[in-house]
């Protein structure tokens, strides 16, 4: 099938930044529009930002609209609201996979119950949908324990607890936290893993599948990865921690066992499996699927493919992946991104602070925005917690992280945080 000339993406983030960048350098220039969009992919292509991102009709009729021959979804929201669904009613074909597929990242029990199933490696675990029951468990289960909610929670729903009191009072939190009218919420109390983490990014299509360049996330608001949990601070790709050998490992146990038992349980997926990988004494385990690509992981995945993205894509939702990814080549170069996020996250932050930046860059620098926004006067401002990823390809990481810290430090804003140890990990080892 000839590739698309009009795409619609999904999306307000860095991840749909970096998205739309890769799509408008395909080589056939497809017109890219984008909803909502921020005021960084509002710079490069026409943005809709009165259509919000969980506005399943009004997405559907702006893509009818537009003539949008194809949309590429960036988050989990959409996705498990069945907005691949519904554009598929219309005839619109999609990157992301059904509301079906999207449950392997909006209900934890579900994939747990499949990589139980199919023999994946994971950490054991019970389900529990009453609190006495749960306390109980823990009981006869010591910490440090993990406790998970089912559903969506936009990285709030994991507690990894250190003592049986913080275990049942998360428990209990947890229980509470999904709780609607009706429906009775449940939890995941698992065994806590320990190691280094990696993403597997996988772009999915049937029983084909490609996986993209490793990479790493750094998911603690502080240096050394330490205080609360954020949607991510920033990333490297690769990671190096996975050698070949360790990918081929995780190739042979986790992807493919994976990609056939999601199709083994009658699930059409068509979009990517973002496997969240706990590198443990015992082997790799897996901790979570996400059925998108990962923000900040995609900011660095995406320089280092040296291919036509749309045509990747393209291949995936329309059933050539195996074809077009055998073409595919990554870069030698690594990638960092620093996460420029506003003072408080993930906590309370205020909004709208002037942004200025840099006038120029280091060579294969970029700033891909996330929570920006224009003021009545047109001046760039905060939107958001994370508000810029700084990227930077180079021959080495450590050149990488200079060129990216450099524009972090001339970047200015009255409530600029960021990590200063973006890759150290890496960096430390060698
Ligand atoms: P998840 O959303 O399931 O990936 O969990 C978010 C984070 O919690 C992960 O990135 C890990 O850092 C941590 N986590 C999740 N499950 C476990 C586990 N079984 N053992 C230790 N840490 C975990
Ligand atoms: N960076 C982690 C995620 O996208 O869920």
């Amino acid at each position: 099938m000839p590739l698309p000339k009009s795409i619609l993406v999904v999306g307000s983030g860095g991840r749909e930044h970096a998205i739309v960048k890769s799509l408008i350098a395909s080589p056939t220039r497809p017109r890219v529009i984008c909803a909502p969009g921020n005021a960084g992919i509002a710079s490069e292509v026409c943005c809709f930002p009165d259509v919000a991102a969980d506005n399943i009709s009004g997405l559907v009729e702006l893509a009818a609209r537009e003539g949008t021959g194809f949309v590429v979804v960036g988050p989990e929201v959409p996705l498990s609201l069945g907005l691949v669904d519904a554009l598929a009613a219309r005839g619109i074909p999609a990157y992301g996979p059904k509301a079906g597929g999207a449950r392997l990242e909006a209900s934890k029990i579900h994939t747990k119950e499949i990589l139980l199933k199919y023999n994946i490696p994971t950490a054991g675990a019970a389900t529990f949908d009453n609190a006495d029951d749960a306390a109980a468990y823990l009981l006869s289960h010591p910490a440090p324990i993990v406790i998970k909610a089912d559903g969506l929670a936009a990285g709030k729903g994991v507690v990894v607890a250190q003592t049986t009191a913080e275990a049942e009072t998360a428990a209990r939190a947890l229980l509470a936290l999904n709780a609607s009218p009706g429906a009775k919420s449940r939890i995941l109390i698992e065994a806590c893993l320990t190691g280094e983490e990696t993403s597997i990014l996988v772009i999915v299509s049937g029983r084909d599948y490609y996986i993209l360049p490793t990479s790493q996330d750094h998911k603690r608001i502080g240096d050394g990865d330490t205080g609360p949990n954020t949607g991510g601070m920033g990333a490297y790709s690769p990671a190096e921690v996975v050698t070949p050998a360790l990918l081929a490992r995780i190739d042979r146990e986790i992807v493919r066992p994976s990609v056939n038992a999601i199709a083994s349980e009658g699930i059409d997926f068509r979009g990517t499996l973002f496997i969240g990988i706990m590198l443990t004494p015992d082997g790799p385990q897996v901790l979570e699927y996400n059925t998108r690509f990962g923000d900040p992981e995609t900011q660095v995945v995406l320089p280092r493919l040296d291919t036509d993205f749309l045509a990747l894509l393209w291949a995936a939702a329309t059933g050539n992946l195996a074809e077009v990814a055998r073409d595919v080549r990554v870069r030698p170069e690594s990638a960092i991104c620093v996460v420029v996020a506003s003072k408080g996250y993930p906590g309370k932050f205020p909004k709208n602070i002037p942004i200025t930046l840099p006038g120029t860059f280091p060579p294969q620098t970029t700033v891909i925005h996330a929570g920006t926004a224009r003021d009545a006067e047109g001046r760039l401002v905060t939107a958001g917690g994370r508000v810029l990823g700084v990227t930077a390809l180079a021959p080495t990481l450590a050149e990488a992280a200079q060129r990216a810290y450099a524009v972090c430090d001339e970047i200015e804003c009255d409530t600029k945080y960021h990590r200063r140890d973006i890759g150290a990990r890496q960096l430390n080892r060698k």
